[in-house]
């Protein structure tokens, strides 16, 4: 659908980039260029330029660069039409006649989309009526506003009547099919519903328009969620539920979490703490990473606790890696086991949540961790092959730059693992001559021993100084892998008293680690015993540590 050369010229030439931009950004003229925030990242002092005399537009934060067409595509979610329109419309010019590729897919996706509006209509208003009624109660049992409900347009789809409905409007049977609102029996060929007795969440594009819906089953029919079938309007691939309203909320600043389903889509987005999007019913495609990234540069990954979601958050990360530019990343959520976001709301409100976008671990940390896990790196024919592994992780980058800045971040990871499993490796050698006679820890490992310890007892000042925690390493792989253990549990239940998070750490293999810094060297530094404490001195004496050790630590 070529346009003419001298349309796009003239239409460049007419439009002034600003007042298109200015109605998004505020803008400040600074000599023949005007100023403001940018709003393709996240940014407190303006690095956003306009230049309507060429009619770009530049950040020097984040290096967007584009012009009117490119802007309206990226921020109003337009495809290159549209934004020609809506230009030409302002301008007042009109379009040239184009030849569309198809029209007759053109036709038929259009009245495929009036008949999903139509029904979606048709199921808002069921949820009304007497046939509704359960369907009502189950989304107001779910917590459910009568707010959030008209947001998401959910609806109800009776066991029949739709066909009806639509004959009415007088679409026909094939437009119908083709929409996949109608199914035909292979038996006799007669035709009916194909969503029947489910809740239905309908599914928007980026313009707001229904695309498809998802359905869920009231009671135990199977499958719980069912999908519209592939169309003409709808690739679920490409797709991302919840787009509207997360964009809406990614524009007031919120953190953008991609989680599993349409219900933590809607507890999320209702909580007002976060945006939300989920894929629907697939692990997240490429092209749904590189959408996401155009709303948030940096969306959190959300993935249960158990094995499954643990294998799905390694897929992810080995699908992203190859994407990476520079400014976009992701971070890695991993929620407790058998929990998603919409349990966590039920279970613990908005600080819940709140507490798993800040627990979000950086791409770089959860990729080590995720990588590591597969490995016994008490072995140095594995920590070889975990670094092999690592390193070939870091090799699919495609961008030159951002493969080099992973790539010198391995490095320097594995190159301090080399040097505290080569500590380790000269204690287990002493251990063979004395086993009694521990190696005696070095200076700032007796200061994270104390430290962990302190913290062990008084798992309650662990919160206000969660970031100071995570930030510092705590040097030996047992000391800074029990460091995380113990954070990663408090975090989840800030609740905890020491007993229970001591059991907890026990459980999770970390006996030896806790009576190492409970004797010996690293007990004799304390006067007072860390459990005879008072929090008051407890927590003087944990902040003078983090000082100290964050002065020292060269990464800080
Ligand atoms: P879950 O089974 O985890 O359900 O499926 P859920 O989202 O927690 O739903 P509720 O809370 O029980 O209502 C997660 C997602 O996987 C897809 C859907 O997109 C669902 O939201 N799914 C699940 C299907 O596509 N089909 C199914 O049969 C089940
Ligand atoms: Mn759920």
């Amino acid at each position: 659908m070529a346009l003419p050369p001298e349309f796009m010229e003239d239409l460049r030439s007419r439009v002034t980039l600003s007042d298109i931009i200015g109605k998004r950004v505020k803008l400040i003229r600074k000599g023949n260029r005007m100023n403001g925030l940018c709003p393709f990242h996240r940014e407190k002092s303006p690095s956003f330029y306009v230049n309507d005399t060429d009619g770009f537009y530049h950040c020097f934060g984040c290096g967007v660069h584009g012009d009117a067409i490119s802007f309206l595509r990226e921020q109003e979610g337009l495809d290159f039409m549209e934004a020609v329109r809506q230009l030409a419309d302002q301008a007042g010019m009109a379009v040239p006649q184009t030849t569309p590729i198809d029209p007759e897919r053109t036709r038929q996706r259009q009245q495929a989309m009036d008949i999903l509006e139509a029904g979606t209509r048709f199921y808002q208003s069921s949820l009304k009526t007497d046939a509704g009624k359960t369907a009502a109660h189950y989304l107001q049992s779910r917590g459910l506003t009568e707010d959030i409900i008209r947001q998401f347009r959910l609806g109800y789809a009776p066991r029949s009547g739709l066909k009806a409905s639509l004959e009415q409007k007088s679409f026909s049977p094939n437009a119908m099919k083709t929409a996949g609102l109608i199914g035909e029996s292979d038996r006799d060929g007669s035709l009916y519903d194909y969503f029947r007795d489910r809740v239905m969440f309908p599914i928007e594009n980026r313009q707001g328009k229904i695309i498809a819906f998802g359905a869920r089953a009231l009671g135990d029919a199977q499958p719980k969620y069912l999908n519209s079938p592939e169309g003409p309007t709808f690739s679920k691939k490409a797709v991302l539920y919840g787009w509207n309203q997360a964009r809406e909320r990614v524009r007031r600043g919120l953190p953008l979490l991609l989680v599993e389903g349409y219900m933590d889509v809607i507890a999320v987005t209702a909580s007002d703490v976060a945006a939300a999007l989920a894929p629907l019913g697939t692990a997240l495609t490429e092209q749904q990473i590189q959408l996401v990234w155009k709303l948030h540069d940096e969306p959190i990954l959300c993935f249960d606790g158990d094995a499954a979601g643990q294998k799905a958050a390694f897929r992810a990360i080995e699908r992203i890696f190859p994407l990476l530019e520079p400014g976009k990343s992701v971070r890695i959520a991993v929620l407790p086991e058998g929990q998603d976001p919409d349990d966590i709301l039920k279970s613990d409100g908005p600080d819940g949540l709140t507490r798993v976008v800040s627990a979000a671990n950086s791409l770089i940390d959860a990729a080590w961790r995720f990588v590591a896990s597969g490995f016994t790196l008490s072995e140095p024919g594995a920590r070889a092959a975990f670094w092999g592994e690592l390193r070939g992780l870091v090799r699919t980058i495609a961008h030159n730059q951002t493969r080099q800045a992973f790539s010198d971040e391995i490095e320097f990871r594995i190159r301090q693992m080399r040097a505290t499993t080569r500590t380790a490796d000269a204690s287990g050698f002493q251990q063979l001559q004395s086993v009694r006679r521990p190696r005696p820890a070095t200076g700032s490992e007796k200061r994270y021993g104390v430290l962990l310890s302190l913290l062990l007892h008084h798992p309650h000042t662990v919160n206000d100084r969660f970031e100071a925690l995570s930030m510092l390493n705590f040097g030996t792989n047992e000391f800074e892998d029990m460091k995380n253990a113990l954070l990663d549990r408090v975090i989840r239940d800030p609740d905890l008293d020491a007993p229970a998070l001591k059991h907890h750490l026990e459980t999770l293999g970390y006996s030896e680690t806790i009576s190492v810094i409970s004797t010996g060297d690293i007990r004799a530094r304390l006067t007072t015993a860390p459990e005879d404490m008072s929090p008051p001195v407890a927590e003087a004496r944990i902040d003078e540590i983090i000082a100290l050790a964050s002065q020292r630590s060269r990464r800080g």
